[in-house]
């Protein structure tokens, strides 16, 4: 058995009893209040390993670049076995190599797995599936984490949005994620644990701006996303989105050019615009938002199923 065998034993997660019931007797509590207190402290210390994603595979879409590919390196980090998806293969291999050379450097030896590379269109949904089946059987172990990332549509005022641009999105945003989490679904279950984190974005609660096609299709993750968690609570799997703010990604570059050219600025001009709505005053890193994907896929999470979670350094203005 290696250490990450012995750091993650998915299987009886969700069957650990509740510790906050106290079932004991009024006599038997004062005896046990500083026991309590020292297995507090112990709980405090041990939080780095809640965090801990050591035993698991995660596939991570969406991963040769920005957040994507922030979410991959933190969770290889984390002790995860990654599979990283895009269509890019060569800088998928570029960042699997990279990772690969991280995780020897940290062991002081050979690395006890490699970053897997999954080159795939997610709008092809016979490739994707046959993909799938091809991983699901190599791997001979459940992917037990699934992050549901992958480029934003094209921005513009939505009277002009073309069909083939919901089209699109929607077998990437919507129809891809239905494919995958079917597919992992059989491997969750039988672990009885399981994550599914979807990087969406803050348009699910306020629709942005020039964003039509982006604000429709996230709202149709979200409610999808929703009703997953609803569904898949029994058997330990929880479902949660993640909301970024403004990013410092490649996306969001060409976010502000299209913006600049449409207002005739500078993008230095809509950068500044743009900070002025965040009350931090900044754009996040992808890092940022990776860390908030990471603690949903962790065992300190374990409670929290369905939610929207924006890190968006408090830009989106409702509660
Ligand atoms: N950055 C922001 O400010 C921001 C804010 C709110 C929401 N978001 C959303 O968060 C998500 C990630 O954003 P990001 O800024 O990291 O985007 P990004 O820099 O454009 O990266 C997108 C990633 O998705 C992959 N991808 C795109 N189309 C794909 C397809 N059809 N099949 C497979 N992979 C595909 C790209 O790789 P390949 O080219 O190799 O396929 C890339 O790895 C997007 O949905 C974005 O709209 C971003």
């Amino acid at each position: 058995m290696n250490l990450a065998e012995l750091a993650f034993v998915p299987n009886s997660l969700h069957k650990l009893p509740y510790k906050g019931r106290d079932t004991r007797g009024p006599g038997e509590l004062d005896e046990v209040s500083e026991k309590n207190k020292s297995e507090k402290n112990k709980s405090e210390q041990n939080k780095p390993a809640q965090w801990n994603l050591a035993g698991q595979v995660a596939l991570v879409s969406g991963a040769s670049q920005g957040i994507g590919r922030a979410v991959a390196q933190k969770m290889v980090r984390a002790g995860a076995e990654v599979v990283l998806l895009s269509r890019n293969s060569s800088a998928l291999e570029e960042l699997a190599k990279e990772l690969a050379k991280e995780l020897a450097h940290g062991s002081g030896g050979p690395a006890l797995f490699s970053p897997r590379v999954f080159a795939q269109d997610l709008s092809d949904l016979e490739g994707l599936e046959q993909g799938l089946e091809a991983l699901i059987s190599e791997l001979g172990k459940p992917i037990g984490i699934y992050v549901a990332n992958s480029g934003g549509p094209p921005s513009g005022p939505l009277t002009e949005a073309p069909a083939e641009h919901f089209e699109q999105a929607l077998r990437s945003h919507v129809l891809a994620p239905q494919l995958i989490v079917q597919k992992l679904l059989p491997g969750m279950r039988a672990q009885g644990w399981g994550r599914v984190i979807n990087v969406i974005s803050t348009s699910v609660k306020t629709p942005l701006p020039n964003l039509g096609v982006s604000n429709t299709i996230r709202a149709a993750v979200a409610s999808w996303a929703k009703t997953l968690a609803g569904e898949l609570g029994v058997y330990g799997i929880t479902v949660n989105n993640v909301l970024p703010g403004y990013t410092a990604t490649e996306r969001l570059s060409s976010l502000m050019q299209a913006a600049a050219q449409r207002q005739g600025l500078t993008t230095e001009q809509v950068e500044q615009q743009w900070k002025k709505n965040v009350p931090m005053g900044r754009f996040a890193e992808p890092e940022e938002v990776a860390e908030a994907v990471v603690f949903l896929a962790s065992q300190a999470s374990g409670y929290i199923n369905g939610i929207n979670l924006p890190v968006d350094g408090g830009r989106t203005a409702c509660l």
